[in-house]
């Protein structure tokens, strides 16, 4: 089929829109009833002591997200790299390890590469995968497909909630198989899942606000991202976002962090993006957030409508989104995240679909 930009301005801007659509499909194809069932082999996480994620770009942060899921819910250890460093570093892969690797085009080389090296070592190889003819997932003993579709913009989107989909079904499985989970809990979840689609749209709503701040993001000469438990790898994200298509400096911490370093950095020139959900771990991050304004940062909090109330007064920005359980929250922000870098490279007047000197996939080194 021809792919078009389908009324909208740019691939990115379509792609981004598309997310409720593709995700509602993704997850028919991995629910039956109240049971995440995957396609093809089944895969048993009683008997998997350690999983092993390896990506590049995007889907490396997506493998982080996935990280604290599979921890959290599974009581799992993960291992986490990105694929250029996990080849050369010639990790040792004990028994019982599974090496799961996520690639939208299933042709990234140091992806491909990773996957190669862990052939004869690790009990199975699986991956997440968008092309579903693609190197690695030929070569994955289970290949998981993420339904995003064809994704044409160099700065990935729908890929990236699609894979993050993926990677919480499997968590979610690994969660009730090794007996951490009940099928109870797992219901209540799985039907906040079904539900997030909607929910996506009405994130997808807040974008002419989003637009108003981006037209002075694009004024900043370098933007911070901050974010605590799974809101940092989505900071991280965001970053890269930023980054890839406005051609503005930006780097992502961990909340914790920001005065190991970073907060060197804020002065009233510097946004600084804070991710917070109303959830566990917001006071933390609120307080954090005070340690930046107190210098005179500009905070732009990316919150609920529960966190707005208690810490939205002193803010220069603030993006409300909907509430919902702090496990789907990735999947939420991803796209304020998105839609904050696109609108930025608007402004800037950037080639948003195809920013210069990067490449959809690298299949070489
Ligand atoms: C390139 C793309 C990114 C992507 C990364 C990994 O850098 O520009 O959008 O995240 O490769 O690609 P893969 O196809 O392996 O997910």
């Amino acid at each position: 089929a021809r792919i078009d930009k389908a009324g909208y301005k740019h691939f990115m801007a379509k792609e981004i829109a598309e997310q409720p659509t593709v995700l509602a499909d993704a997850l028919r194809g991995y629910l039956e009833d109240d049971r995440i069932s995957l396609p093809g082999e089944e895969l048993d996480f009683t008997k998997v002591e350690r999983l092993t994620l390896v990506a590049c770009g995007t889907a490396f942060y997506a493998c982080l997200t996935a990280k604290y899921w599979f921890e959290q819910l599974a009581r799992m250890p993960v291992e986490v790299d990105v694929a250029s460093e996990f080849r050369y570093r010639e990790p040792p892969i004990t028994p019982g390890t599974v090496a799961l690797f996520v690639s939208q085009s299933g042709e990234t080389a140091d992806t491909l590469a990773a996957l190669r090296y862990c052939r004869d070592k690790a009990d199975k190889i699986v991956s997440v995968v968008n092309v579903a003819e693609s190197s690695i997932a030929r070569e994955s003993d289970l290949a998981l497909p993420i339904h995003a579709g064809v994704e044409v913009g160099v700065a990935s989107t729908k890929a990236f909630t699609c894979q993050l989909n993926v990677l919480l079904l499997l968590a979610l499985k690994a969660a009730v198989d090794r007996g951490h989970m009940t099928q109870e809990a797992l219901s209540e979840t799985l039907s906040a899942l079904r539900a997030l689609p909607g929910i996506l749209n009405a994130a997808m709503a807040r974008s002419d606000d989003i637009e108003r701040v981006a037209r002075q993001i694009a004024e900043a000469r370098d933007v911070l991202f901050l974010g605590r438990g799974l809101m940092y790898p989505l900071a991280l994200e965001g970053a890269l976002k930023l980054k890839e298509i406005s051609y503005i400096h930006a780097e992502a911490y961990a909340s914790g962090e920001l005065k190991h370093g970073p907060i060197a950095l804020i002065d009233k020139t510097v946004p600084v993006v804070v991710l917070a959900p109303r959830d566990a771990l917001f006071d933390k991050s609120v307080s954090n957030m005070q340690e930046v304004m107190a210098r005179g940062g500009k905070v732009l909090l990316i919150t609920d409508a529960a966190g707005a109330a208690e810490a939205g007064q002193d803010v220069w920005q603030t993006i409300v989104l909907p509430a919902v359980p702090s496990v789907l929250s990735p999947l939420l922000y991803a796209i304020p995240a998105q839609l904050l870098a696109y609108h930025t490279a608007i402004a800037k007047g950037t080639d948003v679909d195809q920013p210069r000197n990067l490449a959809k996939s690298v299949t070489v080194e």
